[in-house]
């Protein structure tokens, strides 16, 4: 059975799909949920989940290296085969990178290599694409753009805001991430493609 810890900053729905599938003959289960953030509303539903949680304020640290030393004692400390950014907000550095490469995963709200980086569905309707969607990658150095495991697509339909299409995308990272960690736990890397 794999160990899988889950790195939120937010809400954490990408977490809550993430737990709610390692159920039943699942290869892995959820170990642990850390945060960057102690007020990040995903540490209650994890709790009420029965998922270990832990929160560490980035700011109360003096530097991104401080942080990163006591996230990364705080992940080991839970043993985890694999760790699943989602919604998780901090550029990681290379050195903690370095830590998990080959068995940390991230989400991104775009088709990558399209729009690394933010506010990707704006870039997507102010370039005019007639899709977009989200992608499930193994986090390198290089932010967003890892090996890509898992895409999921959808059209753009005409009086599509940021916020509409930001609705529909976030639907379905909640399909294409869980299918992308059960291939993964099992040792598969064969990219998920939605739909
Ligand atoms: C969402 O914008 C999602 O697209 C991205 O992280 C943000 C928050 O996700 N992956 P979550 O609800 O905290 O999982």
């Amino acid at each position: 059975m794999k160990r899988v810890a889950i790195l939120i900053s937010g809400g954490g729905s990408n977490m809550l799909a993430l737990v709610r599938d390692m159920a039943g003959d699942h290869p892995a289960r959820p170990v642990l949920v850390a945060s960057n953030d102690p007020a990040a509303g995903g540490l209650a539903k994890a709790a009420a989940l029965g998922v270990p949680t832990t929160a560490l304020d980035h700011r109360a640290y003096p530097d991104r290296e401080a942080f990163e030393a006591d996230l990364a004692r705080q992940i080991d400390a839970a043993r985890p085969d694999i760790i699943c950014l989602a919604g998780f907000m901090r550029i990681l550095t290379p050195g903690f990178i370095r830590r998990y490469e080959g068995r940390m995963l991230n989400i991104h709200p775009s088709l990558l290599p399209k729009y690394p980086g933010l506010h990707t569905h704006a870039r997507a309707l102010a370039a005019g694409d007639s899709e977009a969607g989200c992608t499930v990658h193994e986090v390198t150095a290089d932010l967003d753009a890892g090996p890509i495991l898992g895409q999921a697509r959808l059209p753009v339909l005409p009086g599509d805001t940021e916020d509409s299409l930001a609705a529909r995308i976030l639907t379905m990272e909640h399909q294409l991430y869980p299918a992308v960690l059960r291939r993964f736990a099992a040792g598969d890397r064969t990219p998920v493609l939605l739909p």
